[in-house]
């Protein structure tokens, strides 16, 4: 019994002494560890007479007990001093500078989308929006372009496979990825009644790819339709538009096109940015640069969506945001807006 007592006394006065985590590691091994002096004495207990054992195992194991609630408290202490330590001895120097950050921008495409969407809703246009995996019938049927229409071979798709999951009578042709924004006149006329105006903007898909194509490029479509809408509003929203867009002095012609959804058809030209009109490659020579399609709208669209074709007329159109987003910016590849190099979307 003098001799556990002596051990703790030991203990008491040895873990008084430590000052640091190691020191007290040791102390640990010292009295805890595997041949340290209370697992030995535990071990010993074996040598004592029977009957004395529990009296002895008793008081060692109190002792156990002690010095492990005395070493994890001096343990914490010892943590916690260590921690103070550290952020007194590491001071922050307020005067160095900051990481840079490079701050990113908007897309080229992407700000002169938002610039034609800006300039159409200022003029009282809402913005519609369609899907971009669209049934053959809206992006084609619907818009008076029949399966064996010549039309669809301008717009070659890309087709998209019904999953099992889908209703039967759906096949494979059923199913496109649309090739222009057009198909959402007939979605948003379904869903209004007029008098309504509205643009759409949106990525469009075809089988293209050259210096001035691209498999998926941006379109914004525009519908208005009314009592008593005429080519002139299609005229004058669309003279506006390209004035807002490319500067008031711009020339802009109309010339007559088709397109089956449209009639009369029109191709709007502008006076060629890149020579002013004396003729150039961009412009073929000719002085001028197509940048849109547009029209008043077909009876057979209206048919389409159940609009009284008596009652009501409108006009739509359709602008390709890469090709105009070249010539504002006098860009010649299109491929350039998809390549992600810095250097050359920094100029914007
Ligand atoms: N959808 C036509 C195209 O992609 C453009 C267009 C839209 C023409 C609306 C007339 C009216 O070529």
């Amino acid at each position: 019994m003098k001799d556990i007592k002596k051990i703790k006394e030991d203990f008491i006065k040895e873990s008084s002494q430590v000052e640091t985590i190691q020191g007290l590691n040791e102390l640990r091994v010292r009295y805890l560890g595997k041949k340290g002096i209370v697992t030995d004495g535990l071990r010993r207990l074996s040598e004592l007479p029977r009957e004395e054992r529990p009296k002895f195992g008793k008081v060692l194991n109190e002792l156990k007990r002690f010095i492990e609630s005395e070493i994890k408290s001096l343990q914490q202490q010892l943590e916690s001093e260590e921690a103070k330590k550290r952020v007194l001895s590491e001071s922050i120097d307020i005067t160095l500078p900051g990481r840079y950050i490079p701050p990113g921008k908007r897309h080229p495409v992407t700000q002169v989308l938002d610039e034609i969407v800006n300039t159409f809703v200022s003029m009282g246009f809402e913005v519609e929006e369609g899907p971009e995996v669209e049934l053959d019938y809206y992006n084609f049927e619907a818009l008076n372009i029949p399966k064996d229409h010549p039309a669809r071979e301008m717009q070659d798709t890309f087709y998209v496979k019904p999953s099992s999951v889908d209703n039967d009578s759906t096949t494979e042709s059923d199913i496109v990825l649309r090739t222009h924004t057009s198909p959402v006149q007939i979605r948003g006329m379904k869903k209004r009644t007029p008098p309504f105006r509205f643009i759409a903007p949106g990525k469009v898909y075809r089988c293209d790819a050259d210096v001035s194509h691209t498999p998926m490029f941006h379109q914004v479509e525009g519908l208005m339709v009314g009592e008593n809408i005429t080519f002139s509003h299609l005229k004058g929203v669309l003279e506006l538009f390209i004035h807002c867009l490319f500067g008031p002095e711009t020339p802009v012609k109309f010339r007559p096109s088709y397109f089956p959804f449209t009639e009369p058809s029109t191709e709007v030209d502008i006076g060629c940015i890149l020579c002013s009109g004396e003729g150039c490659r961009v412009c073929k020579g000719t002085g001028w640069l197509e940048v849109l399609g547009a029209g008043m709208v077909h009876p057979k669209v209206f048919e389409a969506v159940g609009y009284d074709t008596e009652k009501y007329q409108g006009f739509a159109f359709g602008m390709g945001v890469e090709r105009l987003t070249m010539l504002k910016y006098k860009i010649d590849d299109i491929r350039l807006f998809f390549e992600n190099d810095v250097r050359f979307l920094r100029q914007f």
